[in-house]
């Protein structure tokens, strides 16, 4: 294959890590295929020469150091990262001990936290790293049947505040309940993510899934009211006699 691509894959012990490794080595390309435990890779995506299974816990520095190490002395090079691995921490954020990227949701503070953190940071790395020719990606995806909820991969806050037990327990009955039934199938997933890292240049960001388009357009309708509301008070906060850059006025 003369378009073989060397991929990286946090995450790949289970879930939708490990479909897009099985996609990635299908598709021709090689794969490095990370886990914190990097013997649930072969049991997970099996044997295969263009396949490279190390161990990576993403909290670990010195872990990421030697899986890259370990990647481009295999390889040569990475061509695609993706950085998949996570957890899910769900609850009321008054109820986290302590502390999903396009839209916040009730009862899931802390992960929608942590992943528009992520996305700040993608955007901004997106023009820092142009110039050496790498480019982002950007993925939301709505509900996929992964094992993310499952106990290996929620963890719920501890109820601690009678307020919120009502909502909670309404909570813990949806999220349960969507385990399993989740309508996005992560290998059809896995597929698109070949199809967008071979696009010249691939999207900067993949809304993936009917469900997560759906939100995704109710997050921009939101966003336009929103800027409409009040675009006289907000276009008017400059001071009064600003004027053009050079213009010395
Ligand atoms: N499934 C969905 O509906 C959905 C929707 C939106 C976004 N996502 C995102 O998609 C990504 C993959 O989730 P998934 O649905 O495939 O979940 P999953 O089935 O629970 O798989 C999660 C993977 O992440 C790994 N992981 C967790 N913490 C890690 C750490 N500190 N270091 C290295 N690996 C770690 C797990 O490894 P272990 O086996 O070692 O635990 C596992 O391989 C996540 O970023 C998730 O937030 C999923």
């Amino acid at each position: 294959m003369n378009n073989k691509k060397i991929w990286f894959i946090t995450g790949a012990s289970r879930g939708m890590g490990v479909d897009f490794a099985k996609a990635a080595l299908a598709a021709g390309h090689a794969v490095v295929a990370s886990a914190r435990d990097s013997k649930a890779v072969s049991k997970a995506v099996g044997q295969s020469n263009d396949l490279l299974a190390v161990k990576l816990d993403v909290t670990s520095r010195a872990d990421s150091e030697a899986a890259a190490r370990a990647a481009v002395d295999r390889f040569g090079r990475i061509d695609v990262l993706v950085n998949n691995a996570a957890g899910f921490y769900a609850g009321y954020f008054e109820e986290l001990s302590s502390a999903a990227g396009l839209v916040g949701f009730e009862f899931c503070s802390a992960y929608a936290a942590s992943k528009f953190g992520l996305e700040g940071w993608m955007e901004s790395l997106h023009p820092e790293v142009a110039p050496f020719g790498i480019t982002t990606t950007i993925v939301n995806p709505g509900f996929f049947r992964t094992e993310l909820l499952t106990e290996q991969s929620t963890q719920y806050a501890e109820p601690s505040i009678k307020d919120y037990d009502e909502r909670r327990e309404k909570q813990l009955e949806f999220w349960k309940a969507q385990n399993g039934q989740q309508s996005g199938d992560p290998a059809k997933l896995a597929r698109a993510l070949i199809i967008i890292a071979s696009q010249e240049p691939p999207p900067r960001r993949f809304i993936a899934g009917a469900d997560a388009m759906a939100i995704a357009e109710q997050k921009v309708a939101d966003l336009k009211a929103q800027i409409d509301a009040n675009r006289d008070l907000a276009t008017s906060l400059d001071f009064d006699h600003v004027g053009r850059a050079g213009s010395g006025s």
